[in-house]
Parts: structure tokens; sequence; C-alpha cells
């Protein structure tokens, strides 16, 4: 993993073999940001002329190579472009974007020093999630030589002289990030590597090193325990279902935030078999319990003054002799009867029954994360997760401190009339399949049926954003994205400073 440090030495001066300076697009052609003045000098003030010859016009995603004079210590200069000049300061997400396609265009370079705008606690912050973001790679199935290194060492340059809260910025960043890489490692890894029991395995080693409270319910205890939904779904599968509990608490906490993953490690359709071109994928389809898993694990690694437990439901969905059967009848955890008419609809189940377990130990808050519908994808992109509540204050909360974050989303409806083909079963309480039209809203009403009187619950799909399969951008690679982490993080980081949700 690329190493990240602080510091505030002169651009001119650090040892580096390349520097990294921010140009945007001014009113009159491109301009350089904060931070690359001890560059410019070096360069006798004429590095913005010199990169516009180069055909740098500081275009966001854009990055200029130019060696460097005599002067500078670096070897070469990579500019990265900011998009639009701006004189208040630059967003913190340019700066992310920024930091992140700079991290990936340093790929096989061992150390490299940014000298990005980063004045503000935030700032560096930003250019510190964004570079750690950008220099993530999966090598885990790679041979050696085959695709280059990430940068070795990343020395972020802040003319925060002596401040402890740039220091503790890159602190914030580093478990924020690193727990990301985390999440995105665990979605990229095969599904014939990554399955209920394996991801419960990592899950237990992790809270062992963090220090956080891990239990799980193998297939014995869920049937003892009568969880039909992770039962029903995974009983097609050689890899039978697991469900885990993640807890940070803090001794002084006032509110208590319960986290909810859908863990699908493989999702096939089952019986309801998913036709070529749909399953490729499908191993993201645990995205979610890898989103709730690093947020817990950041809650602990940054010591929020809130409790929050994250609940990881993993089965896997296959087809075979043992397999639900479409028209199969389930009995889910708090005895609730679901028809199942369509096994490809799974996620809803295993959630069903965490969200019920997790409701007995009554959260202030229930936070589920899911790629559970591909209506969601239709209806919003690739890039943004839909937000839905039985609280409308609470999805505008979510759906404002997304933004804050820099993650895309966006609030939706659960209209009531959308429940009617759901509740239309003949024989049993609920279906698993209604109405096709707003498909997404349809799962998110199903949800809704388990949570508890009284406990506010939010559910964010997230079934567009959480693999990332075109061109990488900013600081988003190819594969698993860590979608959701940062919202969760943020949403306990308010809860704590308020002392409730
Ligand atoms: N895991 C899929 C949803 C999905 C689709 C995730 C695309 C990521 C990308 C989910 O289990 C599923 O198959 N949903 C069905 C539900 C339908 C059968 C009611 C869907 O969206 O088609
Ligand atoms: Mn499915
Ligand atoms: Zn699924």
């Amino acid at each position: 993993m690329t190493a990240l440090s602080v510091s505030t030495s002169s651009a001119a001066s650090l040892r580096a073999d390349a520097l990294v300076v921010g140009v945007a697009k001014g009113p009159k052609g491109i301009v350089l940001a904060p931070g690359a003045e001890a560059v410019n000098e070096a360069f006798e003030g004429k590095l913005a002329e010199i990169l516009g010859t180069l055909g740098a016009t500081g275009a966001e995603g854009e990055t200029v190579k130019v060696a460097s004079p005599v002067g500078l210590k670096a070897a070469l200069v990579l500019a990265v472009g900011l998009g639009e000049a701006a004189e208040d300061g630059y967003g913190l997400e340019a700066l992310r974007r920024a930091a992140g396609v700079a991290a990936r265009a340093l790929a096989g370079v061992k150390k490299a020093a940014l000298a990005l705008p980063a004045e503000s606690a935030e700032e560096v912050e930003a250019v510190a999630l964004g570079s750690l973001l950008g220099s993530y790679a999966f090598g885990t199935y790679k041979g050696n030589g085959n695709g280059k290194e990430p940068v070795g060492e990343l020395v972020l340059l802040t003319v925060r002289k002596g401040s402890k809260d740039a220091k503790a910025a890159v602190e914030r960043a580093t478990a924020i990030g690193e727990e990301m890489n985390r999440a995105r490692d665990l979605v990229n890894t095969a599904p014939n590597d990554l399955n209920p029991k394996s991801f419960a395995a990592i899950a237990q080693a992790a809270g062992k090193e963090h220090g956080l409270k891990v239990e799980v319910l193998d297939e014995k205890a869920l049937t003892k325990g009568g969880f039909g939904g992770l039962l029903g779904v995974g009983n097609g599968s050689t890899n039978p279902p697991r469900l885990v509990k993640v807890a940070y608490t803090h001794p002084k906490a006032k509110a208590t935030l319960a986290f909810i993953g859908k863990g699908i490690t493989y999702d096939s359709g089952g019986i309801s078999l998913k036709p070529a071109g749909h399953n490729e994928t499908m191993k993201c389809d645990m995205a979610g319990a890898a989103a709730v898993f690093a947020a817990v694990v950041a809650a602990k690694r940054l010591g929020l003054t809130v409790n929050v437990t994250a609940w990881l439901a993993l089965a896997e969905n296959m087809p075979s002799g043992s397999a639900t059967r479409p028209g199969d009848v389930l009995r889910m955890y708090g005895g609730k009867t679901v028809e199942v008419l369509n096994t490809d609809a799974e996620g809803r189940l295993v959630l069903a029954d965490a969200i019920v377990k997790a409701g007995e130990e009554n959260p202030d808050v229930i936070v589920d994360v899911a790629t559970l519908t591909g209506a969601m994808v239709l209806a919003l992109g690739t890039r943004t997760f839909g937000v839905m509540a039985n609280n409308d204050e609470l999805r505008d909360n979510l759906h404002a401190l997304a933004g804050e974050v820099g993650e895309q989303s966006w609030p939706m409806p659960l209209p009531a009339e959308l429940k009617k083909g759901m509740t239309d079963s003949t024989i049993a309480d609920l279906a698993n399949m209604g109405e096709r039209m707003g498909g997404g809203l349809v799962a998110g009403l199903f949800l809704q049926e388990f949570v508890a009187e009284g406990i506010d619950w939010a559910h964010l799909d997230i079934a567009g954003p959480a693999f990332h399969e075109s061109a990488p951008f900013g600081y988003t690679p190819k594969g698993g994205t860590a979608s959701a982490v940062r919202t969760l993080v943020r949403f306990a980081e308010q809860t704590a400073a308020n002392g409730k949700a």
C-alpha cells in the first residue's frame, strides 16, 4: 500500500522522483493552482506558459508531464487538471479527484510530492484521501511484471506550518481511505475465494486487529434461530450462509446506529437464473456488506463517540437441486412468510432477516446498504445511489451528507400504492416481487415491511455505483468502489457530534 506523509518543506527542496502541481482553466487560459508557487519559481515564472505549450488546458482529469529545470530536486513535474479556476478555493471533490488522477498517473514511480492546494485542514484531508484512493490497485491475482506498481510513497506538502490539524486530517483520510480500499479488495476478490464463510473469517480477523466485537451465526445457528430468508437464499449453494455482527461501542456514546449490508458473495439469480451478460460482475453483490464493514472499522479507528453495529447478511445465490424454487414459501426471522416468486430477488430476503434481528436491539437508526435492483441503475445511472427512508428528514439528511463527502446520491420515494403486487400473494404474507414499474422502490417497500415500529430506517440502493466497469476517473478505479462508506462514516460522525441521530 502507498505510504502517505505530510511535510511543510518547500517543493523545491524536497527529494522525490516527481512533483505534482494543480492547473485550472482560467478566463484567459491555463492558470496554476495554489501550492505550485515554489515550482513555478524554479521555472522562472513560466510554468503555466510551458504547460500550455505542451497542450495543457486545466481540464478535469487531464495530466501533462514536463521535465524539471535545475533548481528542483525532483526530475519530473506532473500537472493535473482541476477544471474551472476558482478564486475562493477549489471544491473538495475537485481536489480529491485531481489527487486521485495524479496518484494513478504516478504508478511505477517510487516517491512523489503533492504540491496541490492544501491550506485548510479540509483541503489537506481531501488531497490525502483522493491520493490514497487513486493509488489503489488490486494485485491479488496478477503476476509480477504484469502492470506497474502503485506509487510507493506520497508526501503531501502543506503551508499549514507546524499545525497539528494537518496531521490529524491526514490520519483521518488514512483511516477512511484504507478501510475503503479494504472494501474494494473484498468486492474485487473472486467469488470462488470470497464466500460467506471466508468473508466471516476476514471480518473476525479484522475485528480482532481493531478491537471490535464480532459474532458469527453459522448455518446451524441460523436454522435454530429461524432465519428463513438467509437460509432460503443460501440453500442452493455448497457455501452455507452466515449472519455476522460487528459491534463498535464507545463508553460515552449517546446513540446507536445499525448498518446492514447485503452480502451476496455471488448472485447467479438462483433457479431464476440470470442470462449470460448479466452475471459476470455479480461478485459485486456483497458490496453493501463490504461497505458497512468498512464503515464500522473506520468509526472505531476514528474513535467516534457513537455506537455502530454492522450486520453482514452473507449468502451465495446458486441454483441446484436443493435451491429455493420460484413458488416456495419462506418463514422469515420474526415469523412473516414470503412467497418467493423470483429467486433473483434474493437481496431483500437476506436483508429482511437482518433488519428484524438488528431491530431487536432497538438502535436509533437502521441504514441498510445494498446492490439491490437493476431498476435503480436504470433510474439513476451507474454513479448515483438511491436513498429511501421511512422518514423524509433522515432521507434528505443522508442525501446531503453524501454530497458533502463527494458521493452522488438522490432521494427516492416509497409510494404506498406500489406495495399492492407484493401484498397480493394468495398464500403468504408477502411476495418477494410486485409491480414491475418502479422496481427499485418496490424493493425498498418490501424491506420497510420488516422495520419495527418506531425505528427510523433508510435504504441505500448502490447497485449503480458499487462496481465501476468503464474507464477509471478521478480516484475511482475499475471494479469495487467502496460506494456508501464515506456517507456512513459521515453519518456516524454527525450522530456523534449531535449526541443523537
Ligand atoms: N443483485 C441484483 C441487482 C443488481 C443488478 C446489482 C445490477 C448490480 C447490478 C439483484 O439481486 C437482482 O437480481 N435484482 C433483480 C430483482 C428482480 C428479479 C425483481 C433485478 O433488479 O432485476
Ligand atoms: Mn438477484
Ligand atoms: Zn442480488
